[in-house]
């Protein structure tokens, strides 16, 4: 079949990227000046004009773009085209307070289509795979986004969506795809549920799994696999910057997301002081979009924690696989704790499986936390569950430093997630 679009550029030279970047970043800090009122009072506040931006690095003079900043301006107010040129609008609730809109011309969905198609092709997916999409259709933009990528990249699409896991694992056994885009948390209940239909995950026709809207640790990427005989990469994005799509794994080096840095362009700050950090070191993504039409971001503080590295499949940088968002972290008497640390220690443990959450309380003045497990078939038994948790409890004290309450509960006691799962409960306030 012929396909329509072209990612060869994945491959420029470096000098040309930056010239391009330098270029196009230009045209958008202008297009969001000239077009948002927004940016021409934060300019204004921090003594910058589009003009002062000569070189990449001048970037590190402009104000950064928050997350309040977008609630300050519900719904519209970030939109940098006149409203009959915006042709979508997606959203995301968000875990407090106000939904966070961002809004699509003709141009971004196509440019947004292009970015999955291309992360589907570094996945190692081609037009003669069909693809099943388990992300959430609507607003969230996994569903939408992974579809039209797979449908730019030639593929059968199967528009599934999430939850329903029965009817899912009919659908993989009778439609065959190759591929399927779905939260990795959503993948282990899909296991289950293939289990549940006595059938070996394994079975399927299922050769790649792209990941993503949820952070996952390596141990979680080798149970993945193990489980269903495929290769699961990674896919990274954000509502904010476009959707899912900012940065793709590739397949062949399985070693963080590229990110497409011709249309994005990243930075890495230090969150406490904002200053930007050279790459390599650990902090703050902060995304500048290059070529958004409706929903220009300059500087957009992600809150994720990572790192850049060299490029190693193509000529575009990479991002280390998120550790944590700042918004997960967990300060347990001092001690930062992130839910991957110890989703890392559960799946070192064949009595547990990989379903969890952690819940944390105040008790006079001092924060606690409760680790919620779950057991695994054959470790169901009271005596083994406590052994379990104990067990767990030595671990997370010895590796992270925190004193935790552990509970492991019986097989199928935690309720599965359908498409991001909560890892944080924060009962503080109640
Ligand atoms: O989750 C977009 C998406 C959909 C990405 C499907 C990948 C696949 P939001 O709902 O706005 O958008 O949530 C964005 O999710 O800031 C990260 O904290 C987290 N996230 C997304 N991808 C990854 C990933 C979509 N691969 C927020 N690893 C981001 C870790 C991720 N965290």
């Amino acid at each position: 079949m012929h396909v329509h679009f072209d990612d060869t550029i994945i491959h420029i030279d470096r000098d040309r990227l930056k010239e391009i970047q330098l270029h196009r970043m230009q045209k958008s800090i202008r297009h969001a000046y000239d077009n948002v009122a927004h940016y021409r009072a934060t300019f204004k506040e921090a003594g910058v004009t589009p003009d002062d931006l000569q070189s990449l690095d001048d970037l590190a003079k402009f104000p950064f773009l928050t997350k309040q900043d977008m609630r300050n301006n519900y719904p519209y107010g970030l939109t940098a085209v006149p409203m009959e040129d915006v042709v979508r609008t997606h959203a995301s609730s968000g875990t407090t307070g106000q939904a966070t809109v961002v809004t699509y011309t003709k141009r971004d969905i196509d440019m947004w289509a292009d970015v999955v198609a291309r992360s589907i092709r570094a996945a190692g997916g081609n037009s003669s795979d069909t693809v099943h999409v388990a992300y959430g259709y609507g607003l969230f933009t996994g569903g939408l986004g992974a579809h039209y990528g797979a449908e730019r990249a030639g593929c059968n699409v199967i528009p599934m969506s999430g939850g329903a896991t029965a009817r899912q694992v009919d659908l993989i056994m009778d439609f065959k795809p190759t591929i399927i885009m779905v939260t990795p948390s959503y993948m282990l209940a899909l296991a289950d549920g293939f289990r549940k239909a006595g059938i070996d995950p394994r079975d399927t026709s299922l050769r790649i799994a792209i990941h993503g809207a949820e952070p996952w640790t390596e141990e979680m990427r080798r149970e993945i696999e193990e489980t269903f005989d495929l290769d699961a990469v990674d896919i990274y994005g954000l509502s904010e910057v476009i959707g899912p799509g900012v940065g793709q794994e590739f397949a062949s080096t399985k070693d963080g997301p590229t990110i497409w840095e011709d249309h994005f362009y990243p930075e890495i700050i230090n969150p406490e002081t904002g200053e930007v950090l050279p790459d390599g070191e650990e902090g703050e993504l902060v995304f500048t979009s290059l070529t958004k039409e409706a929903f220009p971001i300059i500087r957009y503080r992600t809150r994720d924690l990572t790192r850049l590295l060299p490029p190693t499949a193509c000529s575009m940088r990479r991002m280390a696989k998120i550790t944590g968002r700042s918004d997960d972290m967990m300060i347990i008497r001092g001690v930062n704790v992130f839910p991957m640390q110890i989703e890392d220690l559960i799946l070192k443990d064949s009595r547990l499986v990989p379903h969890y959450y952690c819940e944390i309380r105040r008790e006079g003045p001092m924060d606690t936390l409760t680790v919620v497990g779950e057991a695994a078939e054959h470790a169901a038994d009271e005596n083994t569950r406590i052994a379990a948790s104990q067990q767990l409890a030595h671990a997370i004290k010895a590796t992270i430093g925190v004193s935790s309450t552990v509970v492991i509960k019986e097989p199928n006691a935690i309720p599965r997630s359908e498409g991001k799962a909560k890892r944080v409960h924060d009962l503080r306030n109640k």
